[in-house]
């Protein structure tokens, strides 16, 4: 169990409840979100939490059986901070009403003015007479329960900020963990300063821990690291190689549809420059060879990720007297989010991952970057001194470049479409674009088009750039490049690269696009 000072999330099933851990966490404070039936006295006492945030949640708190935390939460004598629903939800349990609707929903921006503007959660607030925030809620606060005051109001929410100082009580209707509450992010410092964290949630301390769990865990036992060359997966496995030497061993998995020198340098950096021992697995035949003729987009995921499993299997079994396998999961992955539809939700593309492994394998799971978000890895690597033009690496799927492939892969394809791709890239970099955009590629075109260069005709393939900002991947727009750029990227990869005469720019959003072709 971690030694931080702990703050736990208590969610009711909000959109948002993991912006509220994601504020926290940039306040070095160490939290988990965990659903409210989970929440159970035991549980509590067990996590000792030294503050608790309900967050916000779909149900209305009218309903008979709606969500409720544990009567306990209240009674630990630590800081509680209602949001929305966790607002209502703690009205009620202390005493106040909640009551829906009738002309008072409030959804999107609103302004909220104090009433009264001493306290502490609110210290430098209201700088400029009101604030904006993000309200969504259809019920609202109808009377506030005993010991409570009114410190902001909004329009449609009399009761926006109240609390009960004493108890170290805080409820507010709106969302201060969205973009859309600017300077939300204050009310949660001044909440954990009140609370009395420290901040000692750091990277260098996570290191220190992850380390030794990882000796705690596997002992003088050996662990297989499946390496992608993607960020999670190498910080994992340096942050393992620091915790156990030459006891890992990793498993590179090179099936052909990498980018132009990715397994060189891959290999290069872990081998040659990290010690790590390394089995690089040069499957490319085995993988082009079974997609051969494949051009629907499920079956290539399929194949592929079918494929991945048995010839990892076939190296890791090569490995003697392993016992567990190391993965790059991140906590987004593990978060158990509360689901009220309770339906399965479509299947938009399946996804390569290497999930039924370890039970085959009879091997234990390793999972270091558990409790960290993307950027924490990102933080976690720049601790351990991996270069930064590697974490800073755009990311890139399973299936590699067979889904940028669209309709049937073949080797030639496969190489004009590396090429066309590092000369975007090239470009993107170039103008210092790199770090602002979420992913950029290029895609090979199943088409055929009639040019002119010099004198001659020419009939090749058209390709897409395809780039795109977003914070989770889930979302997504097109970037805003100038004409002049794409016009310029254009030229450079019709007059470098043999084989394309033509560019196109993808300006699709997502949705209704995805972010890949395929
Ligand atoms: P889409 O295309 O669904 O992609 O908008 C969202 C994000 O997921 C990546 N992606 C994958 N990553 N295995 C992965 O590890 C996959 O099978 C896979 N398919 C898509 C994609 O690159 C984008 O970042």
């Amino acid at each position: 169990m971690t030694q931080h000072q702990r703050l736990l999330i208590i969610d009711f099933g909000s959109q948002v409840t993991q912006l509220i851990a994601r504020r926290l966490r940039e306040l070095n404070v160490y939290c988990e979100i965990h659903p409210y039936q989970n929440v159970t006295d035991a549980f509590l006492k067990d996590f000792n939490p030294q503050a608790i945030i309900f967050s916000g949640g779909p149900d209305s708190v009218t309903r008979p059986g709606s969500p409720r935390p544990p009567a306990l939460a209240f009674d630990m004598g630590v800081p509680i901070l209602g949001i929305c629903y966790g607002q209502q939800v703690m009205m009620q349990e202390l005493g106040g009403l909640v009551e829906s609707g009738h002309g008072t929903a409030e959804f999107g921006r609103a302004f909220v003015t104090p009433s009264d503007a001493q306290l502490s959660l609110l210290d430098g607030w209201f700088a400029e007479g009101r604030e904006q925030v993000w309200m969504s809620h259809g019920d609202h606060v109808s009377k506030i329960a005993p010991g409570f005051h009114v410190y902001g109001t909004s329009p449609g929410a009399p009761f926006a900020i109240t609390a009960d100082p004493a108890r170290r009580f805080y409820a507010v209707q709106f969302h201060p963990e969205v973009h859309h509450t600017p300077r939300g992010a204050k009310l949660y410092e001044n909440f954990v300063r009140e609370a009395g964290f420290t901040g000692d949630w750091t990277m260098a301390s996570y290191r220190e821990e992850a380390i030794r769990k990882i000796r705690e865990q596997v002992g003088d036992k050996k662990v297989i690291c499946g390496l992608s060359g993607g960020v999670d997966s190498s910080v994992a496995a340096v942050l393992i190689h620091e915790a156990i030497g030459d006891n890992l061993t990793c498993v590179f998995v090179d099936h052909g549809l990498l980018r132009l020198n990715e397994a060189e340098e891959v290999v290069t950096m872990f081998r040659d420059n990290y010690n790590i021992p390394l089995i690089h697995a040069d499957e490319s035949d085995l993988f082009i060879g079974a997609l051969e003729g494949v051009s629907d987009p499920e079956v290539k995921r399929k194949t592929i990720g079918k494929l991945f499993i048995d010839v990892f299997q076939k190296y890791a079994n090569q490995i003697e007297g392993a016992e567990f396998l190391a993965q790059g999961t991140l906590y987004p992955d593990v978060i158990e989010s509360v689901s009220f539809s309770g339906g399965p939700s479509v299947t938009i593309k399946s996804h390569h991952n290497v999930g039924g492994l370890p039970e085959k394998m009879g091997l234990k799971l390793v999972e270091p970057l558990r409790e960290l978000f993307k950027d924490e890895v990102r933080a976690l690597g720049r601790e351990l001194g991996l270069p930064a033009k590697f974490i800073g690496r755009h990311p890139f799927p399973g299936p590699g470049l067979a889904i940028r492939c669209p309709g049937e892969i073949t080797r030639e394809k496969l190489e004009i479409l590396r090429r066309a791709d590092a000369v975007f890239i090239d470009q993107i970099r170039k103008h210092g674009l790199y770090d602002e955009i979420w992913q950029a590629f290029v895609a090979i075109l199943p088409v055929r088009t009639v040019g002119v260069m010099g004198d001659g005709r020419t009939y090749d393939f058209a390709c897409a750039l395809r780039a795109v900002t977003s914070v989770d991947g889930m979302t997504a727009d097109y970037y805003p490049f100038t004409h002049e750029f794409l016009g310029e990227t254009a030229t450079r990869i019709i007059n470098e690269v043999k084989g394309i005469n033509r560019c196109t720019y993808d300006i699709t959003s997502k949705p209704p696009g995805t972010i890949e072709w395929e």
